[in-house]
């Protein structure tokens, strides 16, 4: 008996050790240990041997069940472990993979111009206002001393809705519903950003385009705090070495008027293709508040003067980037927008 469970035991052990998966070893177990098994016959034979014999071959027999339990609960966890590689293998995520990035935006450069005007404006006290862009005759028109059958009314095509409700031509109506806004009088500094309308298309007009409009009205307010005030914003936005000039102008709700040229970025005064080889370039309309326009607004002329200006957007920011044509800044090519 000792011959055959040697012989039973190192049967077994080769089996479950070359068991190669986990069905062979169930197999082997059951071929060996189950209840119909070699080994557990074994067992069940021991009561056939003499009371002497039967304690010594009963301990051999179970040392032997389990040995061969731990070499299977050995070979078990290691099949088990292959299969979970393989499993883990065959479902594994590359996480090496480069993500797909999404693209970081920035504002845009009339946005950021306009910022830029805000903060410097702001900074020297002004509050910062806003109108309609479907605007009344009456705003548009009528209250900046522009009357009908006004010939200046030409220099301003107009986007009609009816007889008398337009597309805003420019911000400076924002300058009479904040005089009317106001108690009579009182002091007034604003800036009003804004989008106007005017029938115009090519390199240099949009029909849709930007302005800020600016009023101060104060006792006391001379064209030496709009030349101070200006020169002031021109060197912030251009350069401190930027020359500043007024040329006498004319706009119905300034008097008197000016337009303010600059020494040319470009070519700083030289004389190029920009700034048509004059040195100068034209920025901005401005003036002292027209009486007319204070007293058609509720203010007293003998009591407070003001002034007032306006400017465009896009030509600012065509000339601090050296844009060419401004229909750009509305494409939205990538390529345009990225370079800011
Ligand atoms: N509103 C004028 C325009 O769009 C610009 C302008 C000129 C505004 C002189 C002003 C000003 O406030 O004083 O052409």
């Amino acid at each position: 008996m000792e011959e055959l469970l040697k012989s039973l035991k190192a049967k077994a052990a080769e089996l479950i050790q070359k068991a190669a998966d986990l069905q062979a070893l169930q197999e082997a177990r059951v071929k060996y240990l189950g209840k119909k098994g070699e080994v557990t016959a074994l067992l069940k034979g021991l009561g056939k041997l003499s009371p002497e014999e039967r304690p010594r071959m009963g301990a051999m027999v179970n040392t032997v069940r389990e040995e061969l339990e731990a070499m299977i609960a050995n070979v078990q966890a290691k099949l088990e472990a292959e299969v979970l590689a393989a499993k883990l293998g065959a479902e594994e995520i590359d996480i090496t993979l480069p993500g797909r990035a999404t693209r970081k935006g920035h504002v845009h450069p009339l946005t950021a111009v306009n910022d830029e005007i805000e903060r410097f404006f702001m900074k020297m006290g002004y509050t910062v206002a806003e109108g309609p862009e479907i605007e009344s005759d009456y705003f548009n028109f009528e209250c900046l001393n522009l009357p009908a059958d006004h010939p200046a009314r030409d220099m301003q095509d107009s986007f009609y809705i009816t007889d008398s409700v337009l597309l805003r031509t420019h911000t400076s109506p924002v300058q009479a519903r904040t005089l009317q806004s106001q108690k009579p009088n009182s002091p007034v500094r604003m800036i009003a950003p804004g989008k106007v309308y005017r029938w115009d298309y090519d390199a240099t007009h949009s029909p849709v385009f930007h302005q800020v409009e600016g009023l101060v009205v104060d006792k006391g307010i001379t064209f030496a705090d709009l030349k101070g005030t200006l020169e002031l914003f021109l060197r912030h936005m251009f350069g401190e070495e930027t020359k500043v000039r007024f040329r006498t102008s004319f706009f119905p709700f300034t008097e008197p008027s000016a337009e303010v040229d600059i020494s040319c970025c470009m070519c700083g005064g030289e004389g190029c293709r920009v700034c048509s080889h004059t040195g100068w370039l034209e920025i901005l309309g401005c003036g002292m508040v027209h009486p007319n326009v204070l007293t058609m607004n509720g203010y007293d002329p003998n009591e407070v003067q003001g002034f007032a200006f306006g400017m465009g957007v896009e030509r600012i920011a065509m000339l601090l980037y050296g844009i060419g044509d401004l229909r750009l800044f509305y494409d939205n090519d990538m390529r345009f927008l990225k370079q800011f």
